[in-house]
């Protein structure tokens, strides 16, 4: 049996060049470009599974991952981090819904766009589609979740949840919610409005001409010059007059350059409009 992961790590031996074969082969297996991370992350975490399966060798853990594909989808499934929650940080998403929801629906009569982008297991787009609902605009809008991990992608579209993962928000889900078995899943109603796609940031290509773009909670995970990337890629997919959220930690360093106007500090326009013509 595995040892678990998370009980190991406190010897870890120190990466040396011996793994970077290893790390490059990994991200051509996976299609994912592994050196856009955090390097002390990655590794650490690439240590701490070769560990659990009892490998300190690169080539031999490497032999190991391509003659057991599940091994690999283990790995896979683990390598990005997909912590989230229905409305994470709260107070955020009461400005959006005071601030920037009313603003949105009566500035466009055409479909709405909006994007979470690195969705994770999907709460932040049912968290998006309740408050749609309240709002009776459900229908006016198109809502895009996606994340590279096929594991929390497919939470996500099933829209089952544990009743822990509601904690703290159940009255405001429950209408939206039905029973199935110990668990409760969003009503067809909202999961039939919603999109799921499969997508690595720095690779596919993406939807286009959003009026909001989600990227929350991703960016900390990224080493400045990715970050820069990413969110250059991202502002392809804006419209002029769209917004970026990112995560509340989240700080981007020289936004100006990128081609950004700061409306919070978690908030970012494309700096194409003045604020007085973006309205803020
Ligand atoms: C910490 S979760 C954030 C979830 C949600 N946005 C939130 O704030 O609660 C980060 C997500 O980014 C996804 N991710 C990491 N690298 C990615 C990439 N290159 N392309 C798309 N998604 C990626 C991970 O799979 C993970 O689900």
């Amino acid at each position: 049996m595995l040892a678990n992961p998370a009980q190991l790590g406190t010897d870890l031996p120190a990466w040396d060049a011996a793994w970077e074969p290893f790390l490059l082969w990994l991200g051509a297996v996976l299609s994912l470009d592994l050196y856009a991370y955090k390097p002390h992350q990655i590794r650490r975490r690439l240590l701490l599974y070769a560990e659990a399966a009892g490998y300190d060798n690169p080539l031999l853990y490497q032999a190991y991952l391509e003659q057991n594909p599940e091994a690999l989808k283990r790995l896979t499934g683990r390598l990005t981090i997909s912590t989230t929650a229905f409305f994470r940080d709260r107070e955020l998403w009461q400005e959006f819904k005071q601030d920037w929801l009313e603003r949105l629906l009566h500035r466009s009569a055409k479909p709405i766009r909006i994007w979470s982008a690195a969705c994770a297991t999907g709460q932040e787009v049912y968290s998006l589609a309740v408050l749609l609902a309240e709002r009776r605009a459900l229908d006016r809008v198109q809502l895009i979740g996606s994340d590279w991990s096929e594991r929390a992608l497919q939470q996500a579209r099933s829209g089952i949840y544990r009743p822990e993962e509601l904690e703290g928000h159940w009255d405001r889900l429950r209408p939206y919610l039905q029973a199935v078995g110990n668990h409760w899943q969003f009503q067809p109603e909202l999961r039939d409005c919603i999109e799921w796609r499969r997508q690595d940031l720095f690779s596919s290509s993406f939807p286009k001409s959003c009026d909001w773009i989600l990227c929350r909670n991703l960016l900390i995970y990224l080493h400045e010059g990715a970050q820069r990337r990413l969110v250059q890629r991202l502002l392809s997919g804006l419209k002029p007059d769209g917004r970026l959220w990112l995560g509340k930690s989240e700080r981007l360093s020289g936004w100006k350059a990128l081609g950004l106007n700061g409306l919070a500090r978690h908030l970012y326009s494309p700096s194409l409009l003045s604020s007085s013509q973006l309205g803020v």
